[in-house]
């Protein structure tokens, strides 16, 4: 593969790479603003100029510039090399190129730096950025330096809305265009432009536009610096007080990679932002599921409840007993109900009950209803583990809930173990038909219409308080750490499977997740890998929330 030297270090380039992203494949920050590996090159912001040295025999290129010279108080005729954007230019073999070792490099990087912050407002300790901007960060890599500009600051509009989700600051923009390029290149919704130039330009919307589409957090996330601010994240956390778990989207079936930054001082969720893969969400993820980290502590089961009054896990696994003690020997009057919503693991620990104990052999699926889809990565399925249900079940393919419905109509079943809360069907039609069961027992992390029908539910740690595995669209097994602690009672959902068969008699032998992952078929078990790692608590803390790249 032909190679270019970074500042002495050879790397490998493919066909079309520029510098920066060959550099950014090898692990080496050239820093940028403006450049985005998901956007097209606009190369405005200069921040990433470098030297590259010239074919060895032929002249270096070099500008006639006028320099300051100290002693004599005066401009004085000087030359330079002409730097280039490594955003823009492109690799060739052998190309030599100096980033962190030229004087010249970082003398550019000093002037775009002070030129980019000459009429910012720099209130960061009012910024939502503070902390993850790339302003400050290159201010001290870069500059460090005080400003020498004695004038007032070009003004220019605050706090301008630009949408339901999203409120713009032109004095901290930069102009790096980044937002305008998401909006047209990824989103295909052109709805920002840049108006007037040098000092005075800013991002506005098109007349009589919102910025409203599915990927307006996105959008705010793809700015580098806090002119673009998210009215859901806005002065509600300083990003120094988070810590960041890789958490897998739970929005729906495409399986977002993410982090979920929470406080853990009170155990709150603050946001969910995209963690890149190539192979599932790229750089992106959208509205639904950047709000969807809400869903983490939203709406919970967080107490047992036996006949809809909360209880003790003790007093409702006495009360699991005493429900599902009429099916006797009679499997076939069991019905078993997976979960869309829930992990590999909760699944598993079910069908293990099912399979190995109870002998039920009529299986069923909960989730939420089918929902909007487009094709830049929403999937209308909205249950991040429709797969990996269907993976575990096998041969015993699992029914829909409509299906489970007119078999109870039918008489066909008088008890039923299920995991999750969510149905796809009508609530009053399930809740009316359900009733007529003998033994509901439901496992969920979140209320809903099979807990509201459960004679006896057990409440399931949420999939941000417990470590997880979901199978995407595409078949791609994913663990998700957790961040939070359980709220209320709950607990792992596979361990409260375990604890109702052991109190139906069962020698069922979970002990620990690890127990479970062991038993789990070869097929849906994470290589540890990129993915899939398990981190220790002190890596965790160590994770700095980040700023795309
Ligand atoms: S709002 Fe942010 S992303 Fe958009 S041009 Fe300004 S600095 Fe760049
Ligand atoms: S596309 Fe689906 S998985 Fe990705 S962020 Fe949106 S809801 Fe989450
Ligand atoms: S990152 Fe290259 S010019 Fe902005």
């Amino acid at each position: 593969m032909a190679t270019i030297k970074i500042d002495g270090r050879e790397i490998p380039f493919e066909q079309g790479d520029t510098i920066i992203r060959a550099a950014h494949r090898a692990g080496i920050d050239i820093p940028h603003y403006c450049w985005h590996p998901g956007l097209s090159v606009a190369a405005n912001c200069r921040m990433c100029l470098v030297e590259v040295l010239p074919p060895p025999g032929r002249p270096a290129m070099q500008l006639d510039i006028l320099r300051w010279d100290a002693k004599k108080g005066d401009y004085v005729p000087a030359r330079k090399p002409k730097l280039v954007p490594a955003c823009q230019q492109g690799c060739t073999p052998g190309m030599e190129v100096l980033s962190s070792t030229s004087e010249h490099v970082e003398e550019a990087r000093s002037a775009v730096q002070e030129l980019l912050l000459l009429n910012h407002p720099v209130d960061c300790p009012i910024c939502d950025q503070a902390g993850e901007c790339r302003l400050q960060d290159y201010w001290l890599e870069h500059q460090r330096t005080g400003k020498r500009m004695q004038q007032e600051v070009v003004h220019k509009p605050k706090a301008v809305v630009f949408g339901p989700t999203i409120v713009y600051d032109a004095e901290r923009c930069i102009i790096c265009t980044r937002c305008v390029r998401f909006c047209e290149e990824v989103v295909q919704d052109p709805v920002l432009s840049v108006r007037e130039r040098g000092n005075l330009n800013e991002i506005v919307v098109s007349p009589g536009k919102q910025l409203d589409h599915d990927y307006t957090l996105m959008t705010e996330h793809v700015c580098p610096v806090g002119a673009l601010t998210s009215v859901d994240f806005r002065f509600k956390a300083r990003v120094w007080f988070l810590r960041s778990a890789r958490t897998v989207c739970q929005g729906c079936a495409t399986g977002c990679n993410a982090y979920l930054d929470y406080d853990p001082r009170n155990n709150t969720p603050y946001r969910h932002r995209p963690r890149d893969n190539e192979h599932v969400n790229k750089y992106w993820m959208c509205d639904e599921g950047m709000l969807s980290y809400k869903r983490a502590v939203e709406n919970r089961l967080t107490s047992a409840l036996v006949g809809g009054e909360d209880a003790t896990i003790e007093d409702a696994l006495d009360a699991v007993k005493e429900q599902l003690a009429g099916f006797g020997d009679d499997a076939s009057r069991v019905a078993i109900v997976l979960s869309a919503q829930h992990s590999n693991e909760d699944n598993y620990a079910l069908l293990t009950l099912t399979r190995t104990f109870v002998g039920a052999k009529n299986l069923y699926v909960s989730g939420r209803p089918l929902g909007r889809g487009d094709k830049i990565l929403m999937s209308e399925d909205k249950n991040p583990n429709t797969r990996g249900v269907m993976q575990l079940a096998g041969s015993m393919a699992p029914k829909p809930i409509a299906a489970l419905l007119d078999a109870v109509k039918a008489g066909k079943y008088s008890f039923v173990i299920a995991l999750g809360s969510e149905l796809e069907v009508d609530e009053k039609e399930a809740l009316g038909v359900l009733s007529k069961l003998k033994g509901l027992v439901t496992i969920a992390s979140h209320d809903g219409p099979l807990v509201r029908a459960a004679h006896v539910a057990l409440p399931a740690a949420a999939w941000a308080e417990t470590d997880g595995t979901y199978v995407n669209r595409q078949g791609l097994a994913q663990r998700s750490e957790p961040a939070l602690r359980p709220r209320g009672d709950a607990t792992p959902g596979w361990d409260l499977v375990t604890r109702v068969g052991k109190k139906l008699g069962y020698a069922m032998t979970f002990k620990s997740l690890s127990d479970v992952r062991r038993a789990l078929s070869a097929e849906t078990r994470t290589d540890g890998g990129a993915n899939g790692a398990a981190r220790t608590d002190a890596d965790r803390a160590a994770t700095k929330p980040e700023v795309s790249a």
